[in-house]
């Protein structure tokens, strides 16, 4: 117990890397959380930053989620509550960062990178159509909530486990509860589009 409560924290350390908030430290001097959407992640990285740092913290963030799965697989093995809960300690540590305040990101990209290590085929087919949904709207949040929530729908036309099939749901639960913003601006035609600039923090 000790030794899977270990690999727990130990994913939640990794999730609280904020490699957007490092790279705009380390690059431009700035906090990203004041630029932008406010959010510590991948697309406030590129409204802010541009492509090539965006891409990078896109990686290193899916990366994040990808190896806390690993690492609880290897703990617990395929598709047990140890492999599900290190992946989602490693979301929690990206939108609660340990080492910046607990002021991070909406876990998304995170949430790609746990879920396509659980899940892999319903995390894809779920994707394709998030990204076809951004590339028809220029929401990326929008795109980000149809991910989480079609994932459970898709996994339940294959094989999962109890965890897996949880775990996608309090996944999808914090998605929404992050994008709480994004959601009313949405509903009101606020919403920033990919693409566009935005300077200050909204
Ligand atoms: O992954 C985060 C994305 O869904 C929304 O980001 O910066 O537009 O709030 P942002």
């Amino acid at each position: 117990m000790a030794f899977e409560l270990l690999v727990i924290v130990v994913s939640y350390l990794l999730g609280s890397i904020s490699f957007s908030v490092l790279l705009a430290r380390l690059l431009k001097g700035i906090d990203i959380r004041q630029y932008g959407s406010g959010n510590a992640g991948a697309t406030n990285t590129l409204r802010v930053m541009g492509k090539g740092p965006a891409i990078l913290v896109l990686f290193l963030d899916v990366l994040k989620g990808i190896a806390a799965v690993w690492l609880g697989t290897w703990a617990g093995g395929w598709g047990t509550w140890i492999a599900v809960g290190c992946g989602i300690a490693a979301i929690i540590g990206h939108n609660w960062p340990l080492y910046f305040h607990f002021r991070g990101g909406k876990g998304i990209a995170t949430t790609i990178g746990v879920m396509a290590t659980l899940v892999f085929w319903p995390a894809l087919i779920a994707g394709l159509i998030a990204i076809l949904a951004i590339v028809l709207t220029r929401y990326v949040s929008l795109g980000s909530l149809i991910f989480v929530a079609l994932t459970p729908v898709f996994l339940l036309f294959t094989g999962f486990t109890t965890p897996e099939l949880w775990g996608s749901l309090i996944i999808a639960l914090f998605a929404f509860w992050r994008h709480r913003s994004n959601i009313l601006k949405i509903s009101q035609g606020r919403e920033n589009k990919i693409g566009s600039k935005v300077k200050e923090a909204n």
